[in-house]
């Protein structure tokens, strides 16, 4: 498929490519949705085998994040920005971070871009030093690193996961197995043992782990190739996306299947079918990982700590309705993304009353 193809096809509205001849930056800017307002996504900065893969990742990642604001009840879009580096582990630097921030200005607002993979809160307030319309930064910008938020939202899904299986919300005796402890995972170990779950955990970074033994004490840590199939109550991917398909996903020795990291299922509309066959309760990550964009887009709308707190905690009753749902769709991914599209569909509707 061409790129108009492909836009035609997941319902783009708008896809820019830019390169900055003075640094060298090439970037792809893609807004997949802005009927229900401006779109907040972050910007990932990766080397890509190939172009096509950049504009794959985009359009697919901004397609995600118009069902994550929606399932949040956010007033806000979906879209999500690619930096294209010329080779891996490249560190960001001012010069790119703020050619990048030029093009985010070029959008007039309807794109804000925030962090991902490879961008941290230093490169944010670069690009803020060339355009408002950016979150997460500590300086420049407002809103600084969202995982604390992101880990608050996973916890407030789990608890709708062991609420939807009838059991006690009070963590006592679930074991709860974490891929990844790096911002996410971390913070989601420190809520989970604080509450009294047991927590095995795995990581390929020993200063992760260094940092987890230091703060979970309890922990028990297992090597990173059996944590996916380890036995537990709740397993919770918090490192990377793809890392369950259809032949793992009958091999999963948990109850719940919970975590934070992007894109879970390799294939989601065949994938979780596979694991509602399999008796693993899925909870939809775009709908429990919501909690960082719910703090940056919350602030960006002028929402109150309270009033943050409060829809980050929503997390828990819309996961709850998408699990209910799910039994009469074909899968809980199945029922948010149709919870997404119908709340779309009905501020589109509005919205040509109001016109
Ligand atoms: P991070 O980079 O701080 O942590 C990821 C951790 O996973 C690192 O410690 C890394 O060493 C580890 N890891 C990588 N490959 C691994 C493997 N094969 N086995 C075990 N551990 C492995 O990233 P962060 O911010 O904690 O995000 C985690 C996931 O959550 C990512 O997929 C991210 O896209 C997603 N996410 C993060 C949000 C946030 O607020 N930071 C918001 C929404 C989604």
């Amino acid at each position: 498929m061409n790129t108009l193809e492909q836009m035609i096809d997941r319902g783009h509205e708008r896809v820019c490519f830019h390169v900055d001849q003075a640094t060298g930056l090439r970037a792809i800017i893609a807004i997949h949705s802005t009927v229900l307002g401006n779109a907040l996504g972050g910007t990932r900065r990766w080397h890509y085998a190939t172009e096509a893969d950049a504009l794959y990742d985009v359009l697919r990642l901004s397609e995600g994040m118009t069902y994550k604001a929606a399932c949040a009840g956010l007033t806000m879009g979906g879209a999500k920005s690619v930096i294209l580096l010329p080779s891996h582990g490249q560190a960001g630097t001012e010069a790119e971070a703020r050619a990048m921030g030029r093009f985010v200005d070029t959008f007039n607002g309807a794109y804000i871009a925030a962090e991902d993979v490879g961008v941290n809160t230093q490169f944010v307030d670069w690009m803020a030093a060339e355009t408002r319309h950016v979150m997460g930064g500590e300086t420049v910008s407002t809103g600084g690193d969202p995982s604390p938020f992101t880990a608050r939202g996973v916890f407030n899904g789990m608890k709708a996961c062991l609420a939807h299986l009838g059991r006690p919300l009070d963590f006592a005796g679930v074991t709860v197995a974490i891929q990844g402890v790096g911002s996410v995972g971390h913070h989601l170990a420190t809520m989970l043992e604080d509450v009294g779950a047991s927590i095995v955990a795995a990581d390929i970074s020993e200063r992760n782990l260094d940092r987890l033994r230091e703060t979970v004490p309890g922990a028990q840590i297992v090597a990173p190739e059996t944590i996916l199939t380890t036995p537990c109550d709740i397993l919770a991917p918090c490192a990377l996306g793809g890392v369950i398909d259809g032949n793992l996903a009958a091999r999963l020795r948990c109850a719940i299947l919970c975590g934070a990291a992007n894109n879970i299922l390799v294939d989601p509309d065949e994938d979780a079918v596979l694991l509602r066959n399999a008796g693993v309760l899925y909870a939809p990550d775009f709908v429990v990982n919501a909690g960082g964009l719910i703090e940056l887009a919350g602030l960006h709308l002028g929402m109150t700590r309270a009033e943050l707190d409060a829809k980050n905690d929503e997390i828990e009753a819309t996961t709850r309705e998408i699990l209910a749902r799910g039994d009469a769709n074909t899968s809980t991914h199945a029922a948010a993304v149709a919870l997404a599209k119908r709340r779309i569909a009905d501020a589109a509707k509005e919205k040509v009353h109001a016109g």
